[in-house]
């Protein structure tokens, strides 16, 4: 699969990274690897990601992929700064996360909302004041959205009960520019969108890639596929019929042309 893009996410989150590149870019085949088996990354130690990353990391390595894209934002925590991976252009969701917020922004406050690990590393806080110092950012665990969203309660109202507890002081505070600083949360755009202020702007992992893969073949740092007809290839680590429904699910109306379990 040598003219692939390599994806990697925790779990099937990421999936919503997968789908809107596989949107933007519909000649490009993609190679997802989600590790479910050893789902969520956002409450483990920063060693126990990173290692958990290099794996998944070398994995799609070995098949050879053109680049590679850490969807998932508790393992891009571990990756700042980094541009390659083994000699592979390594993309991470942060930065360029950061950059679109600030360019959505209408004003100088920004909040973002992550997994515990995300929150902890202060990784989006630290690159967004980096970029504007004047910068006010609020920044918000929310641990309890990804098994919500693993168990399929989207448009619930014990969801928004939830997101109303967690996003009390982005809407007291009056904060109009949201990242939603995990895979998962795009799933909970309506949920999150019924209890945040109207008009507040939503920051997507999604788009956010595709503008930074977009940048990437404009420069010609990464060659643009050729092949006939493009393929989309899931790869996850635990595979039921669960995750098999959730994952034709996620995709929807994309089709996928593989799904399997693997062993890293
Ligand atoms: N993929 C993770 C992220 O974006 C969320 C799920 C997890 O905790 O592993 O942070």
């Amino acid at each position: 699969m040598q003219d692939s893009i390599g994806i990697f996410d925790s779990g099937l989150g990421g999936l919503t990274v997968l789908k809107s590149l596989a949107r933007h870019f519909p000649q490009e085949s993609f190679c997802y690897v989600g590790d479910i088996a050893r789902l969520p990354y956002g409450n483990k130690s920063p060693e126990t990601i990173r290692k958990y990353g290099d794996q998944v990391l070398d994995f799609l390595h070995r098949q050879q992929v053109k680049a590679l894209v850490i969807a998932c934002n508790s393992a891009s925590t571990m990756y700042l700064g980094e541009k390659d991976f083994k000699g592979i252009p390594l993309l991470n969701v942060i930065e360029p996360g950061c950059r679109a917020a600030l360019e959505a922004a209408s004003d100088d406050k920004i909040a973002v909302l992550g997994t515990s690990a995300t929150i902890r590393s202060g990784a989006y806080a630290r690159i967004l004041k980096q970029l504007r110092p004047q910068v006010e950012v609020l920044e918000q665990a929310c641990p309890l959205f990804v098994p919500l969203v693993e168990e399929g309660m989207l448009n619930d109202e014990v969801t928004q009960t939830i997101a109303r507890r967690y996003l009390t002081h982005i809407c007291q505070q009056r904060f109009k520019t949201v990242i939603l600083g995990c895979t998962h949360y795009p799933l909970l755009r309506q949920d999150l969108l019924q209890v945040l202020e109207p008009g507040t702007q939503l920051v997507e992992s999604g788009d956010v890639l595709a503008r930074e893969l977009q940048q990437l073949f404009a420069s010609g740092q990464l060659p643009a596929a050729h092949g006939p007809s493009r393929s989309l290839k899931v790869q996850i680590t635990d595979l039921t019929d669960h995750f098999e429904r959730l994952a034709l699910q996620l995709m929807s109306p994309e089709s996928i042309g593989v799904l399997e379990k693997i062993v890293l």
